[in-house]
């Protein structure tokens, strides 16, 4: 019997592909490079499935030029890069990468908010480049984590595991917004408490972004809110590029009407506001919040799972529109 046939959009582990490998017949992108769109409607063409990495735009425009297609799973828990809506309307099914990454992304979140907050990198370039000559009072002076506020946007997974650390790890005080409240015995868990976004704003010391990216909340940041948090506040964004203006942040920081800034994601990246870059008080990942081997590796084979699942078994492990399923 012939193989399905798929398409792996970027490089990934080998042993995804031999995974991929046993069940169909795989054609793989060998680099880093993402396809260009038309690039990604050639390979597509004869494809029952894509295997997307949260870079490849799947929009009806590419849907209608590739008819043959049944499934993209994103290695990625994030999946503004599909068009959801156009691919039910196709019975295209969608399929993300939750919960294997919680933890990792926690931990960064909350690795990304202290390296904030205590200057970690700026303190890092300044001796390394020879300036440290002496002890002074007040050399890279920050602000403290534990038994501040930190107010947390975006309440799901991730934003449970950065509240747990911060509760229990560091005694802060959790404030937090999301578009449904916890539930009772989760706030508890957490330690968190549900305000508005402009109580949010005022009170908390560090401001945590962990919110979905969708069309409604771009620039959920942007002027007006920063003029609402304390000159003294660190903002971490390890959700979305677009949920925070950047270009807004920018003038913040250099006009220290914040402190400080932590960003993992930015708005057109890979490419950084050059504003940013040329500012001392903020530090700059490169989307790496699931960045280790183990999570990414359990990510790909999440991914390489949904595939076979529903391709081979037709039951996906993570789908995002099961209503294609029941069609
Ligand atoms: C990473 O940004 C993800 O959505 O998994």
């Amino acid at each position: 019997m012939t193989k399905p046939r798929i398409l792996v959009a970027r490089e990934v582990f080998p042993e995804t592909i031999e995974r991929l490998s046993q069940h169909f017949d795989v054609e793989a992108n060998p680099g880093a490079t993402p396809f260009t769109r038309d690039e990604l409607i050639t390979r597509l063409q004869g494809k029952a499935g894509v295997f997307t990495t949260g870079s490849e735009q799947i929009n009806a425009d590419v849907l209608a030029a590739c008819p043959d297609l049944k499934i993209c799973a994103n290695m990625a828990v994030g999946y503004n890069n599909f068009d959801v809506a156009a691919m039910t309307a196709r019975g295209v099914l969608a399929t993300n990468a939750p919960d294997v990454l919680t933890e990792t992304t926690a931990d960064f979140g909350f690795a990304l908010l202290m390296a904030t907050a205590r200057r970690l990198t700026e303190s890092e370039h300044y001796l390394r480049a020879g300036k440290w000559n002496s002890w002074s009072y007040d050399m890279f002076a920050g602000s403290d984590i534990h038994g501040s506020t930190m107010g947390i946007i975006g309440m799901g997974r991730i934003g449970q595991g950065i509240a747990r650390r911060g509760a229990h790890g560091f005694g802060m005080k959790v404030i937090y917004h999301n578009r449904s409240r916890l539930s009772p015995a989760l706030e508890a868990e957490c330690k968190a408490t549900y305000v508005a976004k402009e109580e949010l704003l005022r009170t908390a010391d560090h401001v945590v972004l962990v919110l979905p990216f969708t069309p409604e909340n771009r620039h959920t940041i942007g002027e007006a809110e920063l003029k609402l948090m304390k000159p003294t506040a660190t903002l971490v964004n390890i959700a979305r590029g677009g949920i925070v203006d950047d270009a807004a942040l920018a003038r913040a920081l250099a006009a220290r009407q914040i402190s400080a800034a932590g960003l993992d994601v930015f708005e057109g990246e890979p490419k950084v506001h050059a504003d940013l870059l040329a500012l001392s008080n903020v530090v700059l990942t490169p989307h790496i919040a699931s960045a280790t081997i183990p999570t990414r590796l359990a990510m790909a084979t999440l991914a390489a799972d949904n595939l076979i699942g529903y391709l081979v078994h037709g039951k996906p492990l993570t789908p995002i529109n099961p209503e294609v399923l029941a069609a």
